[in-house]
């Protein structure tokens, strides 16, 4: 199951590699600010960069930062990440390929561990979190940014079938209060939660993970008619014929005793 999964996301974001070089919810929603505030890097720093995708996190980290490392399971997202290193002239911001649950790096190797828009793929999240601990300084910050799902199960269901329709290697949005207890868990001490907000556009969302057009339409069909309390929850409304929602999304802080 756990090789199968991962299997998928490599199979998933190595079709969609392009797509995410230009995805602006990647590039720079408030998350990625309140994720660089709470990092509080310092020029001399050794940040990494977990499940970096094509590297948006890591890029503004080496604006920052001495040495940032990028790490990702898919060999299309590493070499997205390197050829905009490449193109922007980033030489301190360097790419390899590893699995978040097995990070290939000693213990205690980095001041900043960050992890971006991608927890809700991996299959087992608090081994990640132990790692993510492991290979931090003590008194290092591990900074976990995720997309959430509701407090409520009805509405987290809502969402994570909609996530997993649209994108198969999905494995499930957490709500809040599970993100806290699970960084707490692994032993990081939590020093700050922070809540923001994605704004989506349906068509950009679909196109980003490449659902057919018929699945397509019958997942906007499947929000547009989705009780009062899930439009409300996630901002579903109609603006002309653009549909947009929201998903929350929570910044942790936790720091390595
Ligand atoms: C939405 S993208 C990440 C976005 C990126 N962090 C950013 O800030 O723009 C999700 C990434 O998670 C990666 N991923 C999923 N499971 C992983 C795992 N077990 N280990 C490492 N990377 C993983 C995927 O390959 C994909 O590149």
């Amino acid at each position: 199951m756990t090789d199968e999964t991962k299997r998928t996301v490599r199979a998933q974001f190595g079709r969609q590699a392009r797509w995410y070089t230009a995805s602006a919810v990647h590039r720079g929603s408030a998350s990625l600010g309140e994720l660089l505030r709470l990092s509080a890097p310092l020029p001399e720093a050794r940040a990494l960069d977990v499940a970096t995708g094509t590297g948006f996190t890591g890029l503004a980290l080496a604006a920052r930062c001495r040495q940032v490392v990028g790490v990702d399971l898919t060999p299309d997202m590493v070499r997205e990440a390197r050829r905009l290193a490449a193109d922007r002239g980033v030489p301190n911001f360097l790419l390899c390929l590893g699995d978040a649950e097995a990070l290939p790096f000693p213990d205690r190797a980095f001041d900043i561990v960050a992890c971006r828009h991608a927890a809700h793929h991996f299959p087992d999240f608090p081994r990640a979190l132990a790692e993510m601990g492991r290979v931090a300084k003590i008194g290092g910050r591990v900074v976990l940014n995720d997309t959430c799902a509701p407090e409520n199960p009805a509405l987290a269901r809502a969402m994570n079938e909609w996530e997993l329709r649209r994108d198969p290697s999905h494995v499930t949005n957490r709500p809040p209060s599970e993100l806290v207890a699970l960084v707490d868990q692994s032993g990081l001490r939590v020093e700050a939660a922070v809540m923001t907000q994605v704004p989506l556009e349906f068509a950009d969302w679909v196109r980003r993970s490449g659902v057919a057009a018929a699945e397509a339409a019958a997942l906007r069909a499947s929000l547009l008619g989705a009780s009062a309390d899930a439009r409300s929850a996630f901002r579903i409304r109609l603006e002309g014929d653009t549909l947009r929602f929201a998903w929350d999304e929570i910044v942790i802080l936790g720091v390595k005793r």
